[in-house]
């Protein structure tokens, strides 16, 4: 049988990874496919660039239409990030009849919805397990292996950029962007690194992993997003002194108000597997109400972790090139006439623990005026801090954990501490997450 011809969208980190693994394994990748695979043509913007991977000149190129125009190429893949002319060369490509494989979590979380539709109409597959937590097959996992359970909810480390930068601040007191530096000469961070350092990337993540988890449309807009920008190193130790960690995390939860949907950075107890994975590792743990809790862990990022993602979707869809199109699996997990609507809670709606720190002048009364505030409000408290004062600073940090409690109160709790005369500087707030 003849080989399936593929063009590539894009020769950079992941480009190159996925021209290593498709050459270096084509044996065993022709085993379980059943055909060879032929790279045709790749498409990238600096024809002069030096890449990490050997590539004949005349099959690089910058004009997309060599792939996207090219009758013979069965699968495009489309590896250039970024939303245009992403878009507009997936969407060309499927209405070219051809099948598309993206590692683009930007894309899927944006414009998925109207991608997949296109992609429907052309009976063709998108395919997009690359898009989320590089080589672990989280979306295969969820969609297929946990397709029989109700899902409850599920929580991951998914940007492996932030959770590299928050393990070099913690066990070898890296300065922030150091850390994000050797990231990115390590090819994990986004061309635009505030996607991973602000928490848009890691929002990308989960508005997929929400949607093939509970067969709702992707929603990116109904996120709430946090970074870890201003993570201050106290926090981290603090949190370390009080048992916690400090981690990065995409949360959705199915409650009876309402899906909840956030990324931002989070406390959990030090003994939590997840607590516990650290550098560019991600993890995903997925509750169903038949499996119980289940825990995926791998490389979240990286050249040739998140080729394996991307040659494992080309497989799937050469086994399927001659499927009927009813008969496959559907790109959101869920037959697209059977999504719903959902609510998605509002942030302030959300009840969660939390850690506050506030920075306040040592004077009597600092601790009575917090702890009134909070009982006013409801607020019941589970430890209270004061650290010492640094050297002859008059300033002291008063640490809070507080229980359980709906996002709007705490709210008002920090914009009324924060007015107290005593207190210089902002409120950090974290939550935490006891995963018990
Ligand atoms: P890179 O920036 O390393 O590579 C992007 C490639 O696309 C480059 O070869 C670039 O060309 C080419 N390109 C960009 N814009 C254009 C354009 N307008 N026309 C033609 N070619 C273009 O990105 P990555 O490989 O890191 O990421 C690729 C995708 O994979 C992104 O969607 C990213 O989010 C995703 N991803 C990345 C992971 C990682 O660890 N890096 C992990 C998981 C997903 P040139 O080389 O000439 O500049
Ligand atoms: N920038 C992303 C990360 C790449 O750091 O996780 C993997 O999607």
């Amino acid at each position: 049988m003849s080989a399936v011809r593929l063009g590539l969208l894009g020769f950079g980190v992941v480009g190159g990874g996925v021209v290593r693994v498709l050459t270096r394994n084509a044996h065993e990748i022709n085993r379980r496919a059943g055909r060879d695979m032929e790279i045709v043509c790749i498409v990238a913007r600096d024809l002069k660039k030096a890449r990490a991977s050997e590539w004949p000149t005349e099959k690089l190129t910058t004009d997309a239409d060599r792939v996207l125009k090219d009758p013979s190429i069965e699968v495009v893949v489309e590896l250039m990030g970024g939303i245009e002319p992403a878009r507009s060369y997936v969407l060309a490509a499927i209405e070219a009849g051809k099948h598309v494989v993206t590692a683009n979590k930007a894309l899927i979380a944006l414009h998925g919805n109207d991608i997949f539709a296109a992609a429907r109409r052309r009976g063709v597959v998108v395919a997009f397990e690359a898009a989320v937590g590089g080589g672990i097959p989280i979306i295969k996992a969820i969609r297929e292996g946990l397709a029989g359970n109700r899902i409850r909810a599920l929580a991951g480390i998914i940007n492996g950029t932030s959770n590299y930068i928050l393990t070099q601040m913690r066990e070898n007191g890296a300065e922030f962007a150091d850390a994000l530096r050797e990231a990115q000469a390590l090819g994990y961070a986004e061309a635009d690194p505030t996607f991973d350092i602000d928490g848009i990337d890691a929002a990308h993540k989960l508005t997929i992993l929400a949607a093939i988890a509970f067969g709702i449309p992707l929603r990116f807009e109904s996120c709430h997003v946090e970074g870890i920008r201003n993570l201050e190193s106290a926090d981290i130790r603090y949190a370390q002194e009080l048992g916690f960690r400090v981690k990065h995390l995409g949360i959705a939860r199915r409650t009876a108000a309402g899906i909840e949907l956030r990324a931002h950075p989070v406390l959990i107890p030090h003994k939590r597997l997840i607590a516990n994975v650290d550098g560019v590792m991600n993890a995903v743990l997925v509750e169903g109400d038949a499996v119980g809790s289940t825990l995926f862990y791998g490389p979240g990022a990286g050249a040739e972790p998140t080729a394996s993602a991307v040659v494992a979707d080309i497989i799937d869809v050469v086994r399927t090139l001659t499927t009927d199109p009813q008969l496959r699996v559907p790109h959101l997990a869920f037959q697209p006439d059977a999504l719903s609507e959902g609510p998605l809670l509002a942030m302030a709606e959300v009840e969660t623990a939390c850690y506050l720190r506030a920075e306040a002048l040592d004077r009597p009364g600092v601790l009575a005026d917090i702890t009134r505030i909070l009982a006013d409000l409801g607020i019941s408290i589970e430890a209270i801090q004061q650290r010492p004062p640094v050297g002859s600073s008059a300033r002291v940090d008063v640490i809070l954990l507080i229980h359980k409690i709906r996002e709007a109160q705490v709210n008002q709790a920090i914009e009324r501490i924060a007015a107290l005369d005593s207190i210089v500087g902002p409120i950090r707030r974290l939550r935490v997450e006891m995963f018990d």
